[in-house]
């Protein structure tokens, strides 16, 4: 199987994890979407987005309109819980994003640190704004700070790796 793993990134996280999973995958070839080959001459492809506004961010999910007919292994990372319901419909959201016949085999993501000057921003609103900084939130930021950590990294390039496999089976 040739491979490519694309991923877009503003603060790195999603890099990261790109990297986990390009380490895990022979022979993968790694790219920034920003520089990205055409999909069209791979066999499966693994492409990282990070959460912009509840879906995949702009450059990422043009990216992925141009994946057609492939499979696929998604990866994102977010500010939220991984495990809460906005993570979810954001995972839900990913697969809508490919072109015609692309199928998700699955998807892994995990939390990465919000930047600064994003936190420094809701710190600012207002009480009763769904970005004001609760003591909730402030938790979920100082946890987001964490990450990716070498577990999400592992169990990226865990879930990668099984997702190819069952790809070429
Ligand atoms: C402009 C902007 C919008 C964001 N929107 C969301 C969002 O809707 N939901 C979320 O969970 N995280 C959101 N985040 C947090 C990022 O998805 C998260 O920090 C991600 O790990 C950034 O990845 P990167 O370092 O690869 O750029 C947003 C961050 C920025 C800067």
């Amino acid at each position: 199987m040739k491979t490519l793993v694309v991923y877009s990134t503003a603060t790195g996280n999603t890099r990261k994890v790109a990297e986990a999973i390009a380490a895990a995958l022979p022979g993968a070839e790694l790219h920034d979407v920003k520089t990205a080959p055409a999909p069209d001459a791979y066999d499966f492809v693994a492409m990282g987005f990070w959460v912009d506004k509840g879906g995949p961010n702009k450059e990422a999910a043009d990216y992925m309109k141009t994946i057609r007919g492939k499979k696929v292994f998604t990866f994102f990372t977010l500010g939220a819980n991984p495990d809460s319901m906005h993570a979810r419909t954001c995972a839900e959201a990913a697969p809508k994003a490919y072109g015609e016949g692309t199928e998700q085999v699955a998807a892994f993501w995990c939390q990465g640190a919000i930047a600064p000057n994003l936190i420094e921003w809701m710190r600012k609103m207002p009480a009763g704004n769904p970005h004001a900084p609760t003591p909730e939130a402030e938790a979920r930021w100082a946890e987001a700070a964490k990450h990716p950590d070498e577990t999400d990294l592992q169990h990226a390039a865990q879930a990668a790796a099984e997702a190819l496999a069952k790809a070429q089976a």
